[in-house]
C-alpha cells in the first residue's frame, strides 16, 4: 500500500499557503497498463488517458506555481515491451507533441526533453527539437519530458564524458567534485527535485533521476495514473509540506 492519504481539507489548503511548496516536483506516471485491463480496454487506451492526466497535472503545477516539472515519460527499459506497445507509444507522443505544442507555448511553458534521445526515430527528434525551439524562452513552467530515460545510463555517460575531458587534458581528477560531476548529467541547469511522486501503488524509482533525488522526499499514491486529477496533485503536495525536510542536520537546529 502506499503511504499518502487524499485529504484535502481546507485546513489541509491553509497549510500549504504557510509551509513551502517544493520548486521542481518530478513524477512517476505508473498505472496506464492496469487502468485499461480494470476497464477491459487495450494498453493504449490507458496510455491515452493517461495523456489527459498531464494536461490535468501541468495545469495543477501551474496552479501551484511550481517551477519546474519533470515527467518520466518513457524509460530505457520501456524499450523492452512488445514492437506494437513501443509503437503505440511512440505514436502517441509523436501526436502530443504535434498538437499540444502551441498550448504549451500559448501557456508560457518552457519544454525540455532528457534521455537518449537518438533512440526515437528522426521525426520525432525533430518534434522534440522543435518543441523545445518554440518554447525556450517561456518562463512560466519548466515541463522536463523524460523520454528513454534511465538513470544508470545518464551516470554512465557522464562518466564517460569526464573521463574524455581528462584524457584530453581539459579536466584533472581532482577537479571531479559532485557539483562537477553533476554538470555532465543531460540537464545540469535544472535543480534536483524536491518531491518524486508514483502513482499506481508501487514503491520503486525503476530508474528515475537516481543521482538528483538523493534527498527528494518520495510519496507514493495509489491512484492509477489515469485517474490523477488536480485534487491528487493538491493532495501529494499538502504531504510534501507536512514532511520536514533535514538534509543530515540535526533535527531543529
Ligand atoms: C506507465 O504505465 C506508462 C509507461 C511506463 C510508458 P504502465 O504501462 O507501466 O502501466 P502498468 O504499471 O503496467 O499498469
Ligand atoms: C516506470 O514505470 C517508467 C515510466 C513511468 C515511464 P514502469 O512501469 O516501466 O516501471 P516498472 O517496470 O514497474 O518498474
Ligand atoms: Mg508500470
Amino acid at each position: 500500500m502506499a503511504c499518502s492519504s487524499l485529504d484535502i481539507s481546507a485546513e489541509c489548503l491553509k497549510l500549504s499557503q504557510r509551509k513551502e511548496l517544493p520548486k521542481h516536483v518530478a513524477i512517476i506516471m505508473d498505472g496506464n497498463s492496469r487502468w485499461a485491463k480494470a476497464k477491459g480496454m487495450p494498453r493504449i487506451a490507458g496510455h491515452r488517458e493517461g495523456a489527459q492526466s498531464v494536461k490535468r497535472c501541468i495545469k495543477a503545477a501551474i496552479h501551484n506555481n511550481i517551477e519546474w516539472l519533470t515527467l518520466y515519460t518513457f524509460s530505457s527499459e520501456n524499450w523492452r515491451r512488445t514492437p506494437e506497445e513501443v509503437s503505440d507509444l511512440t505514436s502517441l507522443l509523436k501526436y502530443y507533441l504535434k498538437y499540444e505544442a502551441r498550448q504549451l507555448h500559448k501557456e508560457g511553458i518552457r519544454v525540455r526533453i532528457i534521455g537518449e534521445i537518438d533512440r526515437f526515430d528522426r521525426k520525432l527528434q525533430d518534434e522534440f527539437s522543435a518543441i523545445e525551439q518554440l518554447t525556450k524562452k517561456n518562463n512560466r513552467l519548466t515541463l522536463t519530458l523524460a523520454l528513454s530515460y534511465g538513470s544508470r545510463g545518464e551516470i554512465v555517460r557522464a562518466a564517460q564524458r569526464i573521463a574524455e575531458d581528462i584524457q584530453q587534458g581539459n579536466l584533472t581528477i581532482d577537479q571531479v567534485t559532485e557539483n562537477v560531476f553533476a554538470k555532465y548529467l543531460f540537464a545540469p541547469d535544472i535543480p534536483d527535485p524536491d518531491m518524486i511522486l508514483r502513482t499506481s501503488g508501487e514503491c520503486r524509482l525503476s530508474n528515475f533521476l537516481l543521482w538528483q533525488s538523493a534527498y527528494a522526499e518520495l510519496i507514493f499514491v495509489d491512484t492509477l495514473w489515469p485517474d490523477f486529477t488536480e485534487n491528487h496533485f493538491n493532495a501529494a503536495l499538502e504531504t510534501y509540506v507536512r514532511r520536514e525536510r533535514r538534509f543530515g542536520a540535526r533535527p531543529g537546529l
